[in-house]
């Protein structure tokens, strides 16, 4: 039996526009999937994930996902968590060079699903991870990035940047640009989230912005200017430009500008407005909506105790959380 955790993310900045090439800075937090896997004698692929929804579900197929059966829970449901898992499990099987190895799998995870917190590519990166692990095989954390990416992006048909993965694949905070992913140190973040209770679908909200900016001059601008802010913003994690609390407030500025920017590109909602505007009127230094939006969450920059209190009595606000920087990527449990 062979056990990974990896962590969940928040954007400082640059979703979406990371889409398109400009850079991105996710840090990652420390809320977890843990990943569970043990080799079975044949090649099917059994998969628990009894808290990825509040039902839960428990399949099992032979081979591929195609001789999956069908299973009492919502169809979308499954094939989001199971899409991952398999994908992880083909990355997996493909690195070890054993395209019919079997697996009994198990996935506990402190990270809602499709809520901006990177819950996919955790789940992936420590489904690989533990499952290379299980056949004898250890991935360099680049390697498990690098795999953990391109089953990402064949779940959503192409449609993803190696932010997500590389972040929790390594941890901390990191810079990434089209295939240029590196660690950055980053000043203490004190980051407060606030999770309306709902969830997002990329692949949709990653396609409507890719439309808008096909019809709109103003939107394609709009997602080069993200790149501008996050390369603006990014100098501000450096101590030699000005005092800690400067350099704070002035993140807080430009992540508030974010939000504007991504709210402009349609993928903001009224629950995530209300939270940012709580967070703003409580003194926050700056808020924003995290991951791809539409629902979710919202991240916002606050050392003092006002935002955590006031998101929690904020309507629409299902919880709130300080999320800590995770230092570490993947960590091998067993
Ligand atoms: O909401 P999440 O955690 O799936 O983050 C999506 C981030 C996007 O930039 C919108 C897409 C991507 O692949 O980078």
């Amino acid at each position: 039996m062979t056990v990974s955790s990896a962590p969940g993310k928040v954007y400082l900045f640059g979703e979406h526009a990371v889409v398109y090439g400009e850079p991105a800075v996710p840090c990652a937090i420390e809320r977890r999937a843990t990943v569970t896997v043990e080799a079975r004698d044949d090649d099917h692929v059994r998969v628990e994930a009894s808290d990825l929804s509040l039902d839960g579900f428990t399949v099992e197929y032979a081979g591929t996902t195609d001789g999956r059966p069908d299973v009492d829970v919502p169809a979308s449901l499954v094939e989001a968590a199971m899409g991952y898992v398999d994908a992880a499990v083909e990355q997996a099987r493909e690195a070890v060079g054993r395209p019919d190895a079997g697996f009994d799998i198990t996935v506990e995870s402190s990270i809602p699903l499709g809520a901006g917190l990177g819950s996919s590519a955790a789940v992936t990166v420590a489904g690989i991870d533990a499952a290379t692990r299980e056949l004898g095989h250890e991935l360099s954390a680049r390697e498990l990035a690098d795999r953990a990416y391109r089953a990402e992006a064949a779940v959503q048909d192409g449609q993803a940047s190696r932010a997500d993965t590389f972040c929790s694949a390594v941890g901390g905070a990191v810079r990434v640009e089209g295939d240029d992913c590196r660690a950055i140190e980053t000043p203490n973040l004190p980051f407060v989230v606030g999770f309306d209770g709902g969830a997002g679908d990329t692949g949709e909200l990653v396609a409507g912005v890719r439309a808008l900016k096909k019809e709109y001059d103003f939107a394609a601008d709009t997602v080069s200017t993200i790149g501008d802010l996050v390369r603006t913003g990014e100098r501000l994690l450096d101590p030699e430009n000005g005092s800690a609390d400067d350099r704070l407030t002035e993140l807080g500025r430009l992540m508030n500008f974010n939000h504007g920017l991504l709210e402009s590109l349609g993928v903001s909602s009224r629950s995530l407005d209300s939270m940012v505007w709580a967070a703003r009127e409580a003194g926050a230094h700056g808020a924003k909506l995290t991951g791809a939006g539409g629902g979710g969450c919202i991240v916002a920059l606050d050392p003092t105790p006002e935002t955590l209190t006031a998101l929690q009595f904020t309507p629409g606000c299902e919880e709130a959380f300080r999320a800590e920087l995770a230092t570490d990527g993947v960590r091998r449990l067993e």
